[in-house]
């Protein structure tokens, strides 16, 4: 086992709020639809003056308060997102302005819906070979900003918000008894934004083609996230040999809500231990995680010695499961 601790967990969600009612009067859709195939009801907006980092550093605001630590006392800010405020810096430096912190490691993990995850692997690494002693792991996004909203096969899906973890050395028992993480990048071109970047820089073609925003193919993402979710948090139960039954509480990555009930089903965690926060906030990519994580621990879900499981999926593809012990 890894010997960390999540002391306290946070988040920032903005304000506005966008129903599947707006969206019937922006394009050709339903409540009914929606819900049927997603499970999605309504989700979060950013202001148009809001970008990535203001959420991240709201996250990290609300985490640290729940310490009771200064974000000062950080020596790391990881943060996990597809919707960096800029190609460069990264989003975890604008993150730190907004904070106005200075001197900590601050990196962006570029993992997609798995970010969260992947940033908590490398802070539970960081902690454990002694570089690093107390880190905030955010998962952030804005993805309003990379939406097609005239596309309604992936506008639905999506809302903005963050969620954040304060990550420090082991108390007692707690821990990650095993995690799971991998990809394969050969599927990347299944879900990307594919303008902006080296390949395919900004350009009057690429706003006229709306290349700058979330392309998918939704039925083959859905097949693949069953399989990568499924499989990684499997693979990890089994790895810090326990089993389905022995989870106190399991947080998929919230997508659709098919693809979360096929990975409790597949895991063999009962029902009402799986947490859904799906319905209020749509996929808000790798904030889902931890603003979940934060639901959890505020409504008293979790207790000290309780096995927590948490797995995703996302663009890459990347996929990732973590087994914790709170
Ligand atoms: C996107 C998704 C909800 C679509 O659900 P689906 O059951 O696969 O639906 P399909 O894509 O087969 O489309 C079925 C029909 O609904 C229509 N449709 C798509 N979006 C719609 C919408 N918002 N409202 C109404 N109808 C819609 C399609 O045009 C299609 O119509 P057609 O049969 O006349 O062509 C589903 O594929 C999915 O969740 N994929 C994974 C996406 C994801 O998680 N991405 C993030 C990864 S981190």
């Amino acid at each position: 086992m890894k010997s960390i601790k999540i002391v306290a967990t946070g988040s920032y969600l903005p304000e506005k709020v966008l129903t599947n009612n707006d969206l019937e009067k922006m394009v050709d859709t339903s409540d009914e639809w929606i819900t049927e195939r997603t499970g999605i009801k309504e989700r979060r907006i950013a202001a148009e003056d809001e970008s990535t980092s203001d959420l991240c550093a709201g996250a990290i605001k609300d985490a640290c308060a729940n310490a009771g630590i200064d974000p000062s006392s950080l020596d790391g800010v990881i943060v996990g997102t597809s919707t960096t405020d800029t190609l460069f810096p990264s989003t975890a430096c604008w993150t730190q302005k907004k904070l106005g912190i200075k001197g900590m490691a601050a990196l962006d993990v570029s993992a997609g819906c798995s970010g969260f995850l992947y940033g908590l692997e490398l802070a539970t690494s960081l902690i454990v070979s002694g570089t690093s002693k107390r880190i905030a792991v955010v998962g952030g996004e804005v993805m309003s900003r990379v939406i097609n909203w005239k596309d309604r096969r992936t506008c639905v899906l999506f809302g903005d918000g963050a969620g954040a973890a304060i990550v420090t050395e082991g108390v007692g028992d707690s821990g990650v008894l095993a995690s799971n993480w991998g990809a394969d990048g050969n599927l990347a071109p299944i879900l990307y934004q594919p303008a902006g970047g080296s390949q395919q820089p900004a350009s009057h073609e690429s706003v006229d083609a709306m290349a700058h925003t979330v392309h998918m193919e939704g039925n083959t993402v859905f097949k693949h996230a069953v399989v990568a979710m499924s499989g990684a948090v499997t693979k990890a139960i089994e790895a810090a040999e326990v089993s389905g039954d022995d989870i106190d509480l399991f947080i998929p990555h919230q997508a659709n809500m098919r693809i979360m009930e096929a990975a409790r089903q597949r895991a063999g965690v009962d029902a009402e231990k799986m947490v859904n926060v799906l319905p209020k906030y749509g996929n808000m990519s790798a904030a889902t995680i931890p603003v979940a994580l934060h639901e959890s621990n505020l409504a008293g879900r979790l207790k000290d010695g309780d096995l927590l499981a948490m797995t995703a999926f996302g663009t890459g593809f990347t996929w990732g499961a973590s087994i914790v012990r709170w």
